[in-house]
């Protein structure tokens, strides 16, 4: 069994562990971290409720070990608001728009639509629908998500 040590600046706050090299970098942030903001549905790559910022794109965190986050900037769920508790921009549209319902699936689509929109303020609806496809979600039919995404880019009726 192999362990190694390493040190993620998580929401910007450097997080040390000793992990086993098959640690998964979702588990890394649940577990060892204690961010239970990032969930865990399928583990394979499928369903996108795992996904979190890694220097400033999203990736499924359950498709990564811990120790490729060695040293770099991992955003989660926790990190986006401001530090007053205000919400983002994106937080702020899927209360508006009723994104949600359960909210298991919420923590992942909230991850993809913010790397999104702050690489690109510009992003279009195209692209932000194309991107949300990978997330799976078992409540709100999308309808709710697709309102999100049309006042994200100004397509709003
Ligand atoms: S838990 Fe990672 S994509 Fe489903
Ligand atoms: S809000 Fe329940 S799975 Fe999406």
């Amino acid at each position: 069994m192999s362990e190694h040590a390493i040190e993620v600046i998580l929401n910007g706050e450097p997080v040390q562990a000793i992990v086993e090299g098959r640690r998964t970098l979702v588990d890394f942030i649940r577990l060892d971290a204690g961010k239970t903001g990032t969930h865990i549905g399928c583990e394979h790559g499928v369903c996108g409720a795992c996904t979190v910022m890694l220097d400033g794109e999203a990736v499924r965190a359950c498709l990564m070990l811990a120790v490729q986050a060695d040293g770099r900037q991992v955003r989660t769920l926790e990190g986006v608001a401001d530090a007053d508790g205000t919400f983002s921009r994106v937080q702020q549209a899927m209360r508006e728009e009723h994104g949600l319902q359960c909210g298991f699936c919420t923590p992942g689509v909230v991850m993809t639509l913010t790397a999104m929109t702050e690489a690109n303020p510009q992003v279009s609806e195209e692209e932000l629908t194309d991107a949300i496809c990978g997330h799976l979600c078992r409540c709100t039919g999308y309808q709710g998500i697709l309102r999100v995404v049309k006042r994200l880019t100004g397509a709003a009726t």
